[in-house]
């Protein structure tokens, strides 16, 4: 197949164009390295063996998007380019919905004008709110979200399910109006195509290619656990603050699912080519369905690293859910996907990105 990956620069399109290239696939990226670099796509072409055609631009520009679309024609897109720091999101909301809510609007409209139909779309658990109880079905009703970010991946879901509602339509009327056959042609039209979209919900990726390659490269104070735990581990941070002992877990400290970047990666293959084969708006979690809290986190990343990570327990943070996990059952039956590496190997691939390349891709 061949693939087209937005945001293909970042962290999981990186990786992600590694496991596709990796499976016989052919892959593209567009990119406008808001927070990304070249390199990544440059080291997963080392690590494979295999030329990734890059483009620069802005996935919302959509003169530029039709050009690239146009000689591409993918099988797929992949649509990961986005805006994605939850607490940027509440200081600057008018640029996350316009950046987010823009770059989906632009594709799909790109995708009606050439004919494409196939988009698999990069959306996360934050939509399941505060009310659900874990683990989350793909069948509960998506939640009231904490943050603009959130809210951002709730209004692309919508937007993607209700645009192949409309393609759905659209095929139908088509076929009517020539008689049942929905291949007859109509001069000047691009005949409709119904769309297939899936929407991926993905739970906490972290880790790292196993190469060390490839990993995650935040710009400035990290805002996830796993960054932050690898910066005080190598030495770039004094110390960990755990936000919050005081949960109704285990140790007191909220839990997570949290998900090796491979196989997230490796889930994107399969939910690429069940695209091709069937049509409609389908949602799937990518998680373990394992949950796991900071504080065994921080445990395994010491294990990993060969010593201990220092932290220090501070206060909740605002907006933060005490436990959030997957059942993971839907993508194993339909997509014949599961997550294969445990935390780790997600902490041993993690430390050995971030103690060969201290400094990510020195952006
Ligand atoms: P990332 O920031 O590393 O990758 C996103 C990429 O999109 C970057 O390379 C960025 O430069 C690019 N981009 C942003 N806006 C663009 C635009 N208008 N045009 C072209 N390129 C643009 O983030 P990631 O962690 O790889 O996340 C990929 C996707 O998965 C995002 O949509 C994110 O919201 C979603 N997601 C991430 C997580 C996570 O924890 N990392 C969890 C759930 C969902
Ligand atoms: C994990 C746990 C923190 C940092 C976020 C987004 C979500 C999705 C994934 C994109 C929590 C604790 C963290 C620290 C800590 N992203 N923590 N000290 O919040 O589960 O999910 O990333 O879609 O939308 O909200 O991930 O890594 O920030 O936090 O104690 O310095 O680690 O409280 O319990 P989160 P996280």
């Amino acid at each position: 197949m061949k693939i087209l990956l937005t945001g293909g620069a970042g962290y999981i399109g990186s990786h992600t164009a590694v496991a596709l290239l990796e499976a016989g696939h052919d892959a593209a990226v567009v990119d406008n390295y808001s927070n990304s670099s070249p390199e990544a796509v440059r080291r997963a072409e080392q690590i494979t063996g295999k030329e990734i055609r890059l483009y620069e631009a802005d996935v919302a520009d959509k003169n530029r998007m039709m050009e690239i679309l146009r000689s591409e024609m993918p099988d797929c897109i992949i649509h990961f380019a986005g805006l994605k720091a939850v607490g940027e999101s509440v200081a600057k909301p008018v640029e996350y919905y316009r950046n987010n809510i823009d770059t989906t609007l632009t594709l799909i409209e790109c995708m009606k004008e050439l004919g494409l139909s196939n988009i698999v779309f990069s959306s996360s658990a934050t939509v399941y709110g505060e009310d659900n109880i874990p683990p989350f079905t793909e069948n509960m009703p998506k939640g009231v979200c904490t943050n603009p970010y959130g809210w951002t991946k709730w209004m692309q879901e919508q937007i993607l399910t209700d645009a192949w509602f409309a393609s759905e339509k659209e095929v139908i009327s088509w076929a009517k109006a020539h008689d049942g056959d929905a291949a007859a042609s109509d001069s000047g039209r691009v005949r409709p195509r119904e769309l297939s979209v899936v929407l991926l919900r993905y739970f906490n990726p972290v880790g790292a290619h196993e190469s060390g390659m490839i990993g995650e490269d935040p710009q400035g104070i990290p805002n996830n656990l796993m960054p932050y735990i690898s910066q005080v581990a190598v030495g770039r941070r004094d110390h960990l603050t755990v936000f919050g002992d005081d949960y109704d877990t285990p140790d007191g400290t909220c839990r997570r699912d949290y998900i090796h970047v491979m196989d997230l990666a490796e889930g994107h293959v399969k939910a690429a080519e069940y695209s091709l084969e069937h049509r409609g708006a389908e949602v799937f979690n990518l998680g373990t369905g394992n949950p796991y809290s900071v504080l065994d986190m921080v445990k395994a990343f010491g294990d990993a690293c060969g010593h201990p990570v220092k932290y220090e327990i501070g206060p909740r943070r605002a907006g933060d859910v005490q436990d959030s996990w997957a059942n993971a059952d839907k993508a194993k039956e339909i997509l014949g996907w599961e997550a294969k590496r445990g935390i780790a190997e997600i902490c041993r691939d993690a430390w050995k990105w971030q103690s060969g390349n201290p400094n990510g891709y020195d952006r």
